[in-house]
């Protein structure tokens, strides 16, 4: 492992806004802080915001400094990326700013019912490949986890330059009957990006460059709790159109 890597895992463990469950404290049991975050981590008791698959958590950030009234919570498994979004946090003094290093397989030891009021899913690994589908974050398999901490009125949003992710997640939605209520294609040709769709990550810079369209789903779950596995037959379709692939290739 290189040395920059590791020095920033060691400061990690500095950070007071930094969360790392050791894999027992998730795996088959709650974590202690699950169902207090507002009580015995922020000492508030605001709404929760998470943002899965942070990276360096540009979101988190970027949110955490515009609305003090609300707590962030930046989740990834790359400690030395979310290294960036912490170390700013500190430096900044944001109370309001959390980073959890965990997989979001283990959300639900995490987070209790109702706990959670909106979720942030920006740019996630598009999970191309049909026997990858249960990985993606907007699988059915993700949306029943995320139906056990979202509260009712919560809502998810996911900015992505994947087409085939966002014609994926449109095709959950309307599966489920899922109340829609942003579908945008081209968030900055189509000037809909305000103030928060316009904070840009690490990889969405690099998809502007590369003058690929950003598009943007915000939805709710409608109280449902169930969402049995279907095969989305988009897939079959989709493998061929190659989606932005080999741009996201030649890219990192
Ligand atoms: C393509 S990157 C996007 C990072 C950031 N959101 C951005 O836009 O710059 C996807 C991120 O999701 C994280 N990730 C993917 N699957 C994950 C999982 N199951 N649990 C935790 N993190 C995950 C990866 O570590 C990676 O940092």
């Amino acid at each position: 492992m290189g040395k920059d890597k590791l020095r920033k895992f060691r400061e990690n463990e500095t950070f007071a806004c930094f969360v790392q469950p050791e894999f027992d404290s998730v795996f088959g049991v709650d974590h202690p802080l699950k169902g207090h975050w507002r009580s015995d981590f922020f000492h508030n008791d605001h709404p929760i915001v998470l943002e899965l698959g942070c990276g360096k958590g540009e979101y988190t950030v970027a949110l955490a400094e515009r609305d003090p009234s609300r707590n962030y919570i930046g989740i990834d498994i790359k400690g030395a990326r979310m290294w960036r979004g912490a170390k700013t946090a500190t430096e900044r003094g944001m109370a309001n700013v959390g980073f959890l290093r965990t997989r979001i397989e283990f959300i639900n030891a995490l987070f209790a019912e109702g706990e959670v009021d909106e979720i942030w899913i920006t740019f996630p690994d598009p999970q191309l490949k049909t026997n990858r589908a249960k990985k993606r974050l907007t699988s059915p398999l993700f949306l029943a986890r995320y139906a056990q901490l979202l509260h009712p009125e919560g809502r998810i949003n996911l900015k992505t330059d994947s087409k085939h992710l966002y014609a994926y997640t449109s095709a959950v939605a309307a599966h489920y009957a899922l109340p829609v209520e942003v579908a945008n294609e081209d968030i900055y040709g189509t000037g809909f990006a305000d103030e928060t769709l316009s904070v840009k990550t690490a990889y969405e810079s690099r998809f502007l460059e590369m003058g690929l369209p950003i598009t943007y789903l915000r939805f709710g779950l409608a109280g449902r709790t169930e969402f049995p596995w279907f095969d989305w037959e988009g897939d079959e379709i989709a493998r061929s159109e190659k989606d932005n692939e080999e741009n996201r290739e030649r890219a990192f």
